[in-house]
């Protein structure tokens, strides 16, 4: 009988007061113990993953595959893997799912393995064009994805030769066709749960307490309950299932109710070619372009500014500390309606609107910790991925997947309600600590951003998910 280890939630102590003392116990019922201590030391060593203590069957782990080391060896086979996918990235800025999509399905094309991509016509330039990475545009309308058409390419294609392995990103095949075939893996970017808690945090965070429920308000409440109730019954369709985020995992198992050997936890990772420890000459440059000065320090943001990411708290939060803490900056990439609004705070505010990836780069250099407010918990935010990986700390709202796999040391940034206040006492926190501790932080969080979140590491960690579905003997790690 295989082993099975169980995680028990990281538990840490401290507050953002004083950022010391931090301890965080993982513990294993089972044949392996860890415990992971850290020090009241000032220099805080770099979180890892559990060594396994034997062979480990994976279907039996309830942690992320991400932190265990996959061998970049030629794989033992190769997999003709058929993949569902309702968009197929093909402008310059795709968005996170399909930018995933990409980089994970050209890792194991690379690595030999035959991809058959299901997906819905587009009108521009296919970005992916590899010899072992075919892609099915269904016909029909640019842009609409329709299931059954898909489905009957994909038929086509088993006819002359039948696949491995099937994956679906989300539900881009139908769980009714899913149904009664074990090799299918769906991976889910969120869902209908994690959107309850939205929804709360939302609402919570963005009514006053005496204003009444809009009617609009009142409906899609009311309609979340039942399509969470759906899900739990349709998800069981699916014969394997990925969560992006520890938390996620945790949902399926314990109120989903699929058995735990059917649920894999495997984090979307950043591709590691995009995203490296900052670099200080980046940084000056940075600051001397915007007159920001050199012991300033410069929080920044990124993304889409709107309510439901958080701005109005952001704002609000921002704009009570300024006055006391005059050496504060934010700096802010992206653009939304908030933006303006944001400008309204003065100088110490600096807008940049939408940015490349170049600026992208310069913009994680400059900054000294990285904010994001956000009220939708939904999936797992890749810009803390990348913050992390390009060495800063992040302020980050509570929720059970950034506890549970992102600050999974508190010291890697500073955690808060998603409230006004709890948000300034964490940029007061954030103020107190200073440009060194900032960077110290940022670096014990980037030596844990380096072992779980690259991109790499992910597409390992999906080759042998899909080796060990076709077959068991690669179920054994390592
Ligand atoms: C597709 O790429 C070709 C060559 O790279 C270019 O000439 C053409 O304009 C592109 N078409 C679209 C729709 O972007
Ligand atoms: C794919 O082809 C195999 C082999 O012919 C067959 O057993 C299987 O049922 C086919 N899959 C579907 C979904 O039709
Ligand atoms: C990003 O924009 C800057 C400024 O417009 C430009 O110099 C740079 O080449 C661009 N980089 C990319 C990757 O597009």
């Amino acid at each position: 009988m295989a082993p099975s280890p169980k995680r028990k939630h990281g538990v840490t102590v401290n507050g953002i007061e004083r950022g010391g003392f931090l301890c965080l116990v993982l513990i294993f019922v089972g044949p392996a113990i860890y415990i992971l201590h850290f020090p009241s030391d000032p220099v805080h060593q770099p979180s890892s993953t559990p060594t396994l203590s034997g062979p480990v069957d994976l279907r039996a782990i309830n942690f992320a595959w991400n932190g265990l080391d996959f061998s970049e060896d030629p794989p033992p086979i190769h997999l003709r893997i058929a993949v569902f996918c309702r968009k197929w990235p093909v402008s310059s800025s795709p968005g996170g799912m399909e930018r995933h999509a990409l980089s994970l399905y050209s890792v194991l094309a690379k690595r030999g393995h035959r991809i058959h991509v299901f997906t819905s016509p587009v009108g521009g330039n296919v970005s992916a064009d590899m010899p072992s990475l075919k892609v099915h545009f269904h016909e029909g309308e640019v842009g609409r994805w329709i299931a059954s058409k898909a489905w009957e390419d994909f038929l086509e294609e088993n006819k002359s030769e039948p696949f491995d392995v099937i994956h679906s990103q989300s539900v881009s095949l139908p769980n009714n066709l899913a149904k009664g075939m074990p090799n299918v893996v769906a991976t889910w970017h969120g869902i209908a749960l994690e959107s309850l808690y939205s929804f709360i945090y939302q609402d919570f965070a963005l009514r006053q307490e005496k204003e009444p429920f809009s009617p609009a308000l009142s409906k899609s409440a009311a309609a979340i309950v039942p399509t969470i109730i759906k899900e739990i019954r349709f998800f069981n369709n699916y014969g394997q299932h990925v969560a992006i985020s520890d938390s996620c995992g945790e949902i399926l198992r314990n109120v989903y109710q699929i058995p735990s050997k059917r649920v894999h936890v495997i984090l979307n990772g950043v591709s590691e070619d995009n995203y490296h420890m900052k670099d200080p000459r980046t940084a000056s440059r940075f600051r001397s372009k915007r007159h920001i000065p050199e012991n300033a320090i410069v929080a920044g943001v990124a993304g889409r500014l709107v309510k439901d990411k958080g701005h109005p708290l952001l704002f609000q939060a921002f704009s009570r500390i300024v006055k006391k803490y005059p050496n504060i900056y934010l700096v802010i990439a992206g653009s939304g309606p908030w933006g303006d609004r944001y400008r309204e705070l003065g100088k110490n505010v600096h807008v940049l609107g939408p940015q490349n990836a170049t600026q992208l780069g310069e913009f994680y250099s400059g900054i000294d910790v990285f904010v994001n407010p956000t009220l939708r918990p939904q999936g797992l935010d890749l810009t803390f991925m990348e913050a992390m990986m390009s060495g800063n700390p992040v302020l980050a709202p509570r929720y059970p997947s950034i506890t549970g796999t992102l600050l999974v040391e508190e010291y890697f940034g500073f955690l808060f309600e998603p409230n006004v206040d709890s948000l300034e006492g964490a940029l007061v926190a954030m103020a107190k600590e200073g440009r060194e501790g900032l960077a110290e932080r940022g670096r014990a969080g980037w030596e844990y951003a380096k072992k779980m979140f690259g991109g790499r590491k992910m597409s390992l960690a999906y080759e042998r998910l899909f080796l060990c579905i076709k077959d068991d003997k690669y179920c054994e790690f390592p």
